[in-house]
């Protein structure tokens, strides 16, 4: 359960995304290796309609294809090299299917499964997470979270044992989500852009029961002060760097 890990949970944003390629079964076990308590993860659907992890629309910044993701096959994708743009070291690391990672560190690590269907939100994307999630039987090691609300309610309908979300964009134009959004929201957390976050708004939230958990924090300055303000948890890229300043790792 969420509620029982250390606080604040250190979440491995697409896995130890500072050290190994974002959002592969590489960058996830290291995530692990690491110490993190959790990941980030993106989940997105292929053509075919299968559930795979990839963050971007396009395919173009993190393999060596091209186009949008969305219209491409599971077959097409896994042809891609996912791992070369990051480093020689990892080619060969392929876009995982979200079964994959589950059956790599479900057991072992919390999951925030971020839905991110925002270019195609009628599609299944959210009924397939959520019978992944029910034949892994990761009920109470999943958190979902998404920056569409119609995507949480469709989640609480299916699943309505497993925590929602809510993700506000950075500046005013996350400043809805933030404030009546969330409180007006069946949610268990507020996910917000580390900078646009206060002590007020940290306090703010407990007094609603529910908790904080920001992103993405890759300075350890950063990563004391939102520590020294009580936040649930904290989303980065480099889960050591994150343990290590909060002096849970040497
Ligand atoms: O879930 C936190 C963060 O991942 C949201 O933004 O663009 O990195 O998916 P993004
Ligand atoms: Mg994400």
């Amino acid at each position: 359960m969420l509620t029982e890990l250390p606080r604040p949970v250190i979440f491995a944003h697409r896995g130890a995304s500072a050290h190994a390629p974002e959002n592969t079964l590489a960058s996830f076990e290291l995530a692990l290796a690491q110490g993190a308590d959790a990941v980030e993860l993106d989940a997105k659907l292929s053509a075919d309609g299968e559930v795979v992890v990839f963050h971007d629309t396009t395919l173009d910044r993190t393999t060596d294809g091209t186009g949008r993701l969305a219209q491409k096959t599971l077959a097409e994708l896994r042809s891609l090299d996912a791992g070369s743009f990051f480093s020689e070291k990892f080619r060969g690391e392929k876009i995982p299917l979200l079964s994959e990672v589950f059956e790599a560190v479900g057991k072992r690590l919390f999951i925030n499964v971020e839905l991110t269907n925002y270019s195609t939100p009628r599609d299944q994307l959210v009924e397939k997470v959520c019978e992944l999630v029910k034949k892994h039987a990761l009920e109470d090691r999943v958190i979902f979270s998404s920056f569409l609300a119609s995507n949480l309610k469709k989640a609480q309908r299916i699943l309505p044992q497993v925590p929602r979300a809510l993700l506000a964009l950075g500046g005013w134009v996350g400043a809805w989500a933030r404030s009546f959004g969330f409180a007006f929201g069946d949610y268990a957390a507020l996910h917000p852009y580390f900078a646009d976050v206060t002590a007020q708004q940290v306090n703010r939230v407990h007094k609603l029961k529910r908790r904080i958990h920001v992103w993405t924090v890759n300075k350890a300055e950063d990563i004391v002060r939102l520590h020294s303000w009580n936040v649930d948890g904290i989303f980065t890229d480099d889960p050591q760097l994150a343990l290590r300043a909060m002096g849970r790792r040497t």
